[in-house]
């Protein structure tokens, strides 16, 4: 029988582990240390952790300790074998005959590597098991309940070091993206500009010379009627350039020290009507005491009155459209919301909404958000989305405190 663990011993394991952990160590050096510890502290010729990739169900390495690197090397396996029964039982499985059991995937190179006895103990979160703790003996040997659980404890240190990983990758991935649809977005405004510049100029013309000739058309007929739409239409292109150029950023906001309320009520202002012929509430709850902020207001309002438009455009019968203001937690930003109880919009448009000429609309333009999303930028701010099919939608604007209106606040 080898040598029994002493409580000592596995405290102080346990207590480097934790340390790691929380260190703001690497997920890798943590599996390291865990796989190194258990295989000194049983005694064992070496372990490894491998842990179960959600996507492909197989079970990956993660950390190896005392194997031979032709060992180790070898590829992820599938999970089935070696899991169900561990899930099973949710307890330790001790492999006595490495050649015949069905756990053992390559049993004559284990035998080789000259192992004789294997520990596998599932690495669980609450009812998932997130991966396994394998560890390998030379020589076959007994373990007391007490051993056990030890082994258990240390795999347990094993899944929070897994989760931790598992969050950070999440995070991480989140953070691609958000960066990639950053680079989309400046990539298409860029490209909007260029075209904008080249189309304004050309209509322009096409509008003087329209108007030119509809001055000199017969008072009735096709003719005037044609003309007629072709400015018609020259108008809304313009329009649209317009937006574009907006959304681009290439005009420069006028700006000003402003109080947003201000604004906001501009804004519910020219939307009155809509209210109320749709028969649509409208909540206001605007906080008393927001900073001026240094915005261009006409171009926030514009913004508002996008943000407000889509709200009662989302809501078909009955509905809710709230809008509120009040200054962000770390007191670095005014915060504008407006949020509706209307259709909602489906997780895999989330991504898009913000695209000019995104629209899911018969008559839309797709500009409004994008212009949205180009004029925030532009004043430094962000713009986020939340959003639940049929939930209603929420859309926040948070425009920065100028540095010194904000310590003036603070030190009040
Ligand atoms: N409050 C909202 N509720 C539901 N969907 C919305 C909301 N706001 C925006 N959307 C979605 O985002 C798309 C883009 O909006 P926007 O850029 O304003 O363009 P448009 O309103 O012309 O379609 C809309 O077509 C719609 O699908
Ligand atoms: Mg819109």
């Amino acid at each position: 029988m080898g040598q029994r663990i002493d409580f000592e011993t596995l405290y102080n394991i346990l207590r480097e582990i934790s340390a790691s952990l929380h260190s703001g160590a690497h997920v890798k050096d943590v599996l390291d240390t865990i796989v190194m510890k258990s295989a000194e502290m049983l005694n064992a010729r070496g372990a490894l952790i491998r842990i179960l990739n959600q996507e492909t169900n197989q079970l990956e390495l993660g950390a190896a300790y005392g194997l031979s690197d032709q060992y180790v090397s070898k590829g992820p396996i599938p999970r089935e074998k070696i899991i169900t029964d561990l899930c099973r039982q949710n307890r330790i499985i001790i492999v006595r005959d490495i050649l015949n059991d069905p756990r053992v995937q390559r049993p004559q190179e284990v035998w080789a590597e000259g192992i004789r006895m294997i520990i596998d103990s599932p690495i669980t979160y609450k009812d998932d098991v997130l991966g396994i703790l394998r560890i390998y003996f030379d020589e076959p040997r007994e373990f007391s309940e007490e051993e056990l659980h030890y082994i258990i404890l240390i795999a347990e240190r094993g899944a929070s070091v897994i989760q931790k990983a598992q969050l950070i990758e999440m995070q991480e991935s989140r953070y691609d993206q958000l960066a990639l649809q950053t680079e989309k977005l400046s990539a298409m405004g860029r490209m909007a500009a260029g075209i904008a510049h080249e189309i304004n100029n050309p209509l322009a013309g096409i509008l003087l010379f329209s108007s030119n000739l509809l001055k000199k058309a017969p008072k009735e007929g096709p003719f005037r009627e044609g003309l007629e739409i072709i400015m018609q239409e020259t108008l809304r292109c313009k329009t649209i350039i317009h937006e574009l150029l907006e959304f681009s950023r290439s005009s420069v906001p006028k700006t000003a020290l402003v109080d947003v309320n201000n604004v906001i009520m501009r804004a519910i202002h020219l939307l009155e009507n809509e209210f109320r012929l749709r028969h649509i509430r409208l909540e206001v709850d605007l906080s008393k005491q927001l900073p001026k902020i240094i915005i261009d207001e006409h171009q926030i309002e514009q913004i508002l009155v996008n943000l407000l438009l889509n709200a009662i455009q989302a809501i078909e019968e009955q509905g809710t459209v709230t809008i509120l203001s009040n200054v962000t937690s770390d007191r670095r930003n005014v915060a504008i919301e407006v949020s509706d109880t209307g259709c909602g919009i489906p997780p895999e448009n989330m991504s898009k909404i913000f695209e000019p000429f995104f629209s899911t609309k018969a008559k839309g333009t797709g500009l409004g958000l994008a212009v949205t999303y180009g004029i925030v930028q532009k004043h430094g701010g962000h713009v986020y989305a939340f959003s639940q099919p049929n939930q209603g939608s929420r859309f926040i604007i948070e425009l920065p405190i100028p540095p010194d209106v904000h310590q003036g606040e603070t030190r009040r």
